[in-house]
């Protein structure tokens, strides 16, 4: 069976085709980020704009890359979910307008669980129930996975995504944005044991908090002088308390719900010190844990279209009257 994804939800405009669910005949994804850096984060009427020009395009390509004609595609899939309201409608806009013309399918997908998904399409020894993180830039969030018609979240973050709080703190350093891979690659020269911070404690141990600390660099900086060496051992000790607040909460989680398999997605999920840390952490606990592959962390239709075709074969239908949701 030959899924289309399209993926709209935030600045990138995604087309992709995947056979079967798992295997990715093309993947294409147009980024808006360099129009947004000036602003220090997204500014939606410039996503989607950028999407409305750009979506028909990014999906001819797909439909090349895949060297399929448009009569093969069996089901049109498309973000619905949650996003930038008028990033979304193009999507939305755009798949209904295909869905109709070649009087195929549709079926509208969960952004946040799509990440989760990812991890489907690089691995092929995952076997559910599960517990999923979703670290992106709008979202952190558990998940008890039993199948993908059965998500059930039991964790998300309070207030700031952890992402989000990449972002913001390397604004506060004046580093740029997106602050997630810049943040990196300052840590690695920083001195993670310099500065004592810590991510706040939640009421629910499977909640997540992320302003606090963001705010603690910011009041860290007042009347010091902020030079490099600075910036790297902030930027090294950010990283470190939010990485391990990540790793302890997602552990729990599997032992509370008495799992062995741990699904980690979004963005986030492309931080190398994450994943080394959790890896060491998940093995000694006894638990397997998966990340996508680098490209199949950032947002791609790939994702989308691999996880329409597992609720598709479990009957799930939308049609014409399918609408975008921001939430
Ligand atoms: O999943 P994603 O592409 O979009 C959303 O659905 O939000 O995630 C984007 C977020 C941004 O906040 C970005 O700073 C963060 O993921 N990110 C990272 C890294 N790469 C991207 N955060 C930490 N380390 C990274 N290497
Ligand atoms: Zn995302």
């Amino acid at each position: 069976m030959i899924v289309l994804g399209i993926e709209s939800s935030c600045d990138e405009t995604g087309a992709a085709i995947v056979k079967n669910g798992r295997e990715v005949l093309a993947n294409v994804v147009a980024s808006s980020l360099k129009f947004h850096s000036k602003y220090g984060g997204v500014v939606p009427e410039i996503a989607s704009r950028m999407q409305l020009e750009s979506v028909a395009g990014v999906y001819s390509e797909a439909i090349k890359t895949a060297g399929i004609k448009p009569e093969q595609i069996d089901l049109v899939s498309l973000t619905v979910k949650p996003g930038l309201p008028g990033s979304l409608l193009v999507g939305i806009s755009f798949a209904k307008a295909l869905a109709l013309s070649l009087d195929k399918p549709l079926l509208g997908i969960n952004h946040i669980y799509s990440h989760i998904y990812a991890n489907f399409l690089c691995h092929r020894n995952i076997k559910l129930p599960g517990i999923g993180l979703v670290v992106s830039g709008g979202h952190t969030s558990l998940f008890y996975i039993k199948d993908f018609s059965a998500i059930r979240e039991i964790g998300s973050t309070r207030d700031d995504a952890c992402g989000e709080a990449f972002d913001k703190v390397a604004k506060i350093l004046g580093a740029g944005y997106p602050g997630g891979p810049l943040i990196e690659r300052l840590a690695k020269r920083g001195n993670k044991e310099k500065i004592r911070l810590a991510c706040c404690g939640t009421s629910d141990e499977l909640d997540f908090s992320f302003s606090g600390i963001k705010t603690a660099v910011l009041y860290y900086l007042k009347g010091r002088k902020v030079n490099l060496e600075l910036k790297q051992d902030l930027a090294a000790c950010f990283q470190e308390s939010a990485v391990d607040a990540l790793i302890k909460k997602s552990l729990l989680a599997c032992r509370r719900e008495k799992i062995k398999q741990l699904l980690i997605g979004g963005g986030v999920a492309a931080n190398n010190r994450f994943r080394s840390k959790l890896e060491t952490s998940a093995r000694e606990a006894g638990i397997r844990c998966f990340f996508p592959c680098m490209e199949l962390c950032m947002d791609n239709a790939a994702m989308v279209a691999g996880l329409a075709y597992q609720l598709y074969k479990k009957g799930a239908r939308d049609d014409l009257y399918l609408n975008m949701q921001s939430n």
